[in-house]
């Protein structure tokens, strides 16, 4: 699509949402498959001054609730179906679902049919996008102050409160177009490709807003790394349209090697205009970065942000001149803006700082943390939750912001970010929450409680992992519960929680102020030293823990 044919329909679908009562300040919620039309109703609604927030096809009904009960969209906007290698999601029942569970009702729900997959609308509140498109009439931009708010964008944290990052409008306008030649090293006019989800952060980022703010062609895919056809579907797209940089997280790498080692279907598609290939959203092996470098044949960079950020904390800066090359390992160093810091971990037992925090030496592993104030375009709030924002982010660490990750700094000022420091499993470059997950796990009527922790996995990094002990008295066999157990996180998380491991465990190691250890569960089934945190009630269930895990075979050593 041309940038005048995208415009055109950005202004006319304005004109539809603001027929439907949208303005400035109300809420847009989109929850669609990787299409055009997803990026038009972002768009669309920015043009109003209206606050889209925008939703995971991945997550199920009861996400998607609780996300609309705490939004309150004006409007929804959804499709029929998105397209996954094995079947064909639906969105429409789960956006019913979500209607019944949330509580609130938005004047319209906009569906976009897609020929593959009609449905027929179910009441007067639902209306076809390309109906309202068809008699639509061109709205024209709204502004906004530049701290107005973008967009909302849910992520996950220890607890399984909603957690709506708010990004204001200017000052990260003004990053992302900076950061497209001074981190990525793409010029205006040239193709790039952020190998994401529009529900993501790099997807707003770095599929929507930064490459269309600097006059490049982005490309949107829906698809995967492999299975859509094969392993090559990646290379091909790159080649096809002349990509110059390209951008994705280590794990579709890793899902690409694992199906062609030697990378014979990448040999058929010559990349010769690809210049720099960045990778993000968890840690990076060096054996995958390895691989990379080799088979791509330009340098592969690693950098690190959160959804929080809304672009990178630390990079390699190509349009800087940085070395293109650094240690595997490193992500970068910091952003102009981003005055990081790697402090010794001096906490007490429930995670309260007992003394004064000092910065780590170089090479040792600490936590990160970044000086106030933050650069113009990171995130100005938590939706509804101001005290909430800060007493998350800037109450352990006063006079900075907690990026809640560990990591390093070495001598030269690379930094690598090694894990997170809080209870969130990062799954394929996903991050989700042990509370969220555990949460749901608990509505099954057999269980008594439950924790989940990281396994690590060789493909996503992580997969989740519960711990399920079931009330006594049930007559059911384990195998069966845990399965429902399985079944139900499916169903109200979503399948891109990838939760598919339970198993039965008689009782949980607790701190006595009844706080689940899992950190040293997750140690102890990932093969790592743990120690028994001195506050935990009963120290023996350690040793039926790890009975049980070796007979479930689960322990990695
Ligand atoms: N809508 C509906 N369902 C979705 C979905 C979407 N948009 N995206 C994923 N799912 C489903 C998948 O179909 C899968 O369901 P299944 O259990 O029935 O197979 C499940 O959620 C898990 O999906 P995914 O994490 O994609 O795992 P996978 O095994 O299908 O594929 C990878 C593995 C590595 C290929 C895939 O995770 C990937 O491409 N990762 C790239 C990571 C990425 O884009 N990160 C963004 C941050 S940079
Ligand atoms: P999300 O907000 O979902 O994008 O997840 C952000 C988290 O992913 C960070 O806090 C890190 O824990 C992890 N992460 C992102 N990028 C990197 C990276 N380059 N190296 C290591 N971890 C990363």
């Amino acid at each position: 699509m041309s940038y005048r044919q995208f415009q055109e329909q950005v202004s006319r679908f304005a004109g539809v949402l603001s027929k439907h009562g949208v303005q400035k300040g109300d809420r847009v919620l989109i929850y669609m498959p990787m299409t055009p039309h997803a990026m038009v109703a972002m768009l669309a609604s920015a043009r109003l001054g209206a606050i889209h927030s925008l939703v995971f096809g991945g997550f199920g009904g009861k996400e998607l609730a609780t996300r609309v009960g705490h939004a309150k969209p004006k409007v929804i906007v959804t499709a029929s179906c998105g397209m996954e290698p094995s079947r064909i999601v639906q969105y429409q029942p789960m956006v019913q679902e979500a209607l019944q569970l949330s509580g609130h009702q938005p004047a319209k729900v906009i569906l976009y049919n897609r020929p593959v997959f009609s449905v027929s609308l179910p009441s007067e509140q639902w209306c076809c996008w390309d109906e309202e498109m068809a008699s639509a009439r061109p709205h024209d931009c709204v502004p906004v102050d530049a701290m107005f708010p973008l967009y909302l964008l849910y992520t996950s944290g220890t607890t399984g409160l909603p957690k709506a990052v708010v990004r204001p409008s200017g000052g990260h306008a003004v990053m992302l177009h900076w950061s497209m030649w001074n981190i990525y090293g793409i010029k205006p006019q040239e193709v790039w490709w952020a190998a994401s989800d529009l529900g993501w952060v790099v997807g707003h980022s770095y599929i929507c807003y930064a490459p269309l703010l600097h006059g490049n062609t982005t490309i949107m895919y829906e698809g995967k790394p492999v299975g859509t056809p094969d392993a090559g579907a990646f290379f091909r797209v790159m080649s096809q349209h002349k990509t110059t940089g390209m951008f994705t997280a280590p794990t579709a790498i890793r899902a690409i090697r694992k199906e062609d080692p030697n990378a014979e279907l990448a040999k058929q598609y010559p990349l010769t205009h690809l210049r720099n290939f960045y990778v993000a959203g968890e840690h990076c092996d060096s054996e995958t970065l390895h691989w990379t470098r080799e088979v791509m044949g330009v340098p592969v960079l690693d950098h690190w942000w959160q959804t929080e950020t809304g672009s990178a904390i630390t990079a390699s800066h190509m349009g800087l001149g940085d070395e293109g090359y650094p240690t595997p390992g490193v992500s970068g160093k910091p952003v102009p803006g981003w005055d990081v810091r790697v402090l010794n971990e001096q906490t007490g037992e429930e995670g309260v700082l007992q003394e004064e925090t000092t910065e780590a030496d170089p090479g040792d592993l600490g936590q990160i943390v970044v000086k106030l104030p933050l650069p113009p375009g990171s995130f100005s709030t938590l939706w509804e939750h101001d005290s909430f924002f800060e007493e998350l982010y800037f109450s352990r660490f006063p006079g900075f912001y907690d990026t809640m990750d560990a990591g390093i700094r070495d001598e030269k000022g690379y930094i690598a970010v090694m894990s997170r420091a809080d209870d969130v499993i990062n799954v394929a470059g996903h991050r989700l929450s042990s509370g969220s997950l555990e949460e749901a796990i608990l509505e099954h009527p057999d269980l008594a409680d439950c924790a989940v922790v990281g396994l690590e996995d060789s493909l996503k990094g992580h997969v989740p992992l519960g711990l399920c002990v079931l009330k006594s008295g049930v007559t059911k066999p384990e195998d069966a519960v845990l399965e429902e157990v399985v079944a139900l996180v499916r169903k109200t998380v979503g399948p891109v929680a990838a939760f598919k491991k339970a198993i039965a465990v008689k009782r949980l190691p607790k701190t006595r102020s009844g706080k689940i250890a899992r950190a040293s569960i997750a140690k102890m089934i990932n093969g790592k030293p743990y120690k028994i945190p001195v506050t935990i009630e009963d120290a023996t269930v350690y040793g039926e823990l790890a009975e049980l895990f070796t007979k479930a075979d689960i322990c990695k050593n």
